[in-house]
């Protein structure tokens, strides 16, 4: 039988191993989809445990499993790995080395925790019945995401429950944020011309002005939010780019508007691209301007599992007592974990990662985001018990 005394000191002889990785990662950031070095060095170390069965589901990604000594129940854990196309401003020595690219969202702390992980696991097989089942997936950054690829390469194929985590520099360390049900929005975006006639900005009258159209079609998009759409329902219509590319006496023929929508509830998902789509024609066509109008769905909302979360939430109380427990609201943010909770029941967690003593304050995304450390061993020892959990269920 495996007691915690014996896990807590494999977990605290890991810890280090869990801060080079991250550094390594950290040091060596790629963008979505160009995770060649990163899941190379997955791979290698991966193998360098033992007791793991390795594939590659994609070019990018790394799948490990972990077969028990008997059958049971197969529990899926998924870390992302890429990085943003940020210009790093932290000056700490193992600062990105790559011009232009960062891991500033903590995928790097993602991919180390997951990887301490599977170096414990690894040494448990003859305890575990079952399988747990490594996923460290590529682009989760950029849509269409890498869940979905894997997901479609099998990786989800049997599998009983999945957890994911987060690192999150809003929640101090020592705190894990729980969420049942709807947790993170799904983001779409679109994006819209509108088309007019451009010329000499003295002469109006031979012109159809797409700048002052545009901007009317900005403000009357905010009426589905506030006028056209449930209150109770959650909704974000957000304008993010208006480019009228001309100078001070030309009037531009066309303007390139964009943005993103974010949702969870899937009647109303469907309904904001009819409902922009009416705006924007009836403005367009009241002016005598046209339009183009594209409307791409992103990732689905993530819906955590009433029972997954429920394990989680008791393993955090049990081992971190239960002033670590945060539960959390849902979040507009969106994030690919949702294709795995298609195929089969989860829950997504968010381990506390900021320090206001430390200075690690700075939102996720930001050139200067960091992690507070200690967030590693927390999220290697809370998957562990859970898993562990949700394996003998
Ligand atoms: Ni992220």
């Amino acid at each position: 039988m495996l007691d915690s005394r014996t896990i807590d000191h494999m977990i605290q002889e890991t810890k280090d191993y869990v801060i080079k990785w991250r550094r390594h990662f950290h040091q060596n950031p790629e963008l979505s989809f160009h995770e060649t070095k990163t899941s190379q060095f997955i791979y290698d170390t991966l193998e360098s445990f033992g007791n793991l069965e390795l594939t590659r589901p994609t070019k990018t990604s790394v799948m490990a499993r972990l077969i028990g000594s008997e059958p049971g129940k197969i529990i899926a854990l998924r870390a992302d790995m890429d990085a943003l196309p940020i210009q790093e401003e932290n000056k700490f020595e193992y600062a990105s080395k790559n011009p232009g690219v960062m891991h500033a969202c903590g995928h790097d702390g993602h991919a180390a925790i997951l990887l301490g992980v599977a170096k414990i696991f690894s040494v448990l097989r003859n305890y575990i019945n079952g399988e747990v089942r490594f996923l460290f997936q590529h682009a989760e950054e950029l849509f269409p995401g890498g869940a979905e690829e894997m997901v479609e390469a099998g990786v989800m194929d049997n599998v009983d429950q999945i957890i994911g985590l987060h690192l999150w520099s809003p929640l101090e360390v020592g705190k894990i944020g729980v969420t049942y049900g709807p947790m993170l929005a799904a983001p779409d975006t679109f994006s819209i011309s509108v088309i007019g006639k451009g010329g000499h900005a003295a002469y109006p009258q031979q012109t159809i002005d797409s700048v002052t159209i545009g901007a009317q079609v900005v403000n009357n998009l905010q009426h589905i939010v506030a006028k056209n759409t449930d209150s109770l329902e959650p909704l974000v219509v957000s304008v993010t780019r208006f480019i009228a590319d001309s100078s001070h006496n030309i009037t531009p023929g066309t303007v390139e508007i964009s943005g993103t929508v974010r949702s969870f509830n899937p009647g109303l998902r469907e309904s904001v691209p009819i409902i922009m789509e009416r705006i924007i024609k009836g403005i367009t066509e009241a002016h005598g301007a046209s339009y183009e109008f594209r409307y791409l769905r992103g990732y689905r909302p993530v819906i955590n599992d009433d029972k997954v979360t429920l394990v989680i939430e008791e393993t955090v109380r049990e081992i971190f007592g239960d002033d670590a427990v945060q539960l959390i609201k849902p979040s507009m943010g969106g994030d690919d974990f949702s294709a795995y909770l298609q195929k089969a029941p989860g829950a997504y967690v968010f381990v506390g990662a900021g320090n206001t003593d430390k200075g690690i304050v700075y939102p996720h995304h930001h050139p200067c985001f960091n992690i507070d450390e200690n967030a590693l061993q927390i999220g290697v020892k809370l998957l562990i018990y859970s898993t562990i959990k949700l394996l003998n269920k």
